[in-house]
């Protein structure tokens, strides 16, 4: 059987870490096909739209897609395209890595992130005079369809799960959340903890060993994982998965990085563990645990990228990946 990919490296980096981890995917040889297809900034530029019509379908007609970034249209790139293929579950892996600096060693977590709905509805209005409003939209069908996924995916690893919210002031919305979460538990006799999201980004900080799998609303779940990818060594390394629906997305957690973007130097593996990630999606569980343990190789041996404190290049590394295959 082939599967046909959609890749779409977006923006400054993404050019250069998405090209990567479609190498490393060609030497697996799983049997994919591979279209290509554009948004992001550059394609605004010449087109006057940021995502393509072409785009959105290709995106929607392949099995599955490799994401990068894309620049100051990021939000009319990526919300669109996570709605495309149907995703309301955005799962980001935060790990430290034997060989790579990080600042919390144990961190070993998983965030599941809610995908469709929270603050990021896109409903919000300026009433003029300096007042502006925003809309949080928080249903219980998806609340109760994130829950379900985050107590599966914690089941099939074996993982505690803890749900993060703040339902102290956002009674009503975060309310339920929580209660629908709380129903789901109930019904499939599952434990969890709950953590307030403030407190939580402390906990997280101080002894992140203590999660495995945090179930979270939309903005939770940005934040919160960002400030994991710190604690484990940097955005280089973080890669996420937009699923829910058959059809997924894969893309690194980080941006465009335009402070080094077009130097060749970002680093690849975010890129290339969200490509394990669609490896693992697709059923190839093998090749998925394959690259990682090269990529993890690499991270304790070398060659690193200079955010890691190496000199090597974004190609050198994913050659060095590859060639561990
Ligand atoms: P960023 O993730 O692009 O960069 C933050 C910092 O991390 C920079 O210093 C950058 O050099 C470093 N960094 C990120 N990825 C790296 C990698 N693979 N290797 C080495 N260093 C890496 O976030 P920032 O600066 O907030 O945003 C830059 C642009 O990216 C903005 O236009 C933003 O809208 C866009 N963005 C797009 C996203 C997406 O398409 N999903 C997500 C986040 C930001
Ligand atoms: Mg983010």
């Amino acid at each position: 059987m082939t599967a046909e990919i959609a890749v779409v490296p977006g923006d400054g980096i993404g050019q250069e870490v998405v090209p990567a981890a479609v190498r490393v995917l060609e030497a697996v040889d799983p049997g994919f096909s591979f279209v290509e297809a554009d948004a992001g900034d550059a394609i605004a530029e010449a087109q006057g739209t940021p995502l393509p019509e072409s785009t959105v379908e290709t995106v929607q007609a392949a099995d599955a897609t490799l994401f990068g970034a894309a620049g100051e249209s990021a939000a009319d790139v990526i919300l669109p395209l996570r709605e495309a293929v149907g995703s309301f579950a955005n799962v980001r892996p935060a790990r430290a890595y034997p060989g790579v600096d990080a600042l919390r060693p144990e961190t070993d977590l998983v965030f599941v992130r809610e995908n469709t709905e929270g603050v990021y509805s896109g409903i919000e209005s300026d009433l003029g005079e300096g007042v502006t409003t925003l809309t949080r939209v928080v249903t219980e069908s998806a609340s109760r369809r994130i829950a379900e996924f985050g107590f599966d995916y914690a089941a099939e690893r074996g993982a505690d799960v803890t749900v993060a919210h703040k339902a102290n002031v956002m009674r009503v919305t975060d309310g339920t959340f929580l209660d629908s979460v709380d129903a789901v538990a109930d019904e499939r006799g599952a434990d969890y903890d709950t953590e307030l999201m403030d407190a939580l980004a402390t906990k997280l900080a101080l002894d992140p060993e203590q999660y495995d799998v945090i179930v979270c609303p939309n903005l939770a779940g940005d934040v919160l994982s960002d400030l994991a990818a710190g604690l484990v060594g940097g955005l280089g390394l973080l890669p996420s998965a937009n699923v829910g629906a058959e059809n997924g997305l894969f893309e690194p957690v980080h941006g465009t990085a335009p402070d080094i973007a077009g130097e060749g130097v970002a680093n690849p593996t975010a890129a290339i563990l969200s490509a394990a990630m669609l490896l693992e999606h697709l059923g190839h569980d093998e090749s998925a645990k394959g690259v990682r343990a090269a990529v993890e190789g690499v991270l304790e041996d070398g060659p690193r990228t200079p955010d890691l404190g190496g000199s090597a290049t974004t190609s050198e590394v994913a050659d060095a990946v590859i060639s561990r295959l």
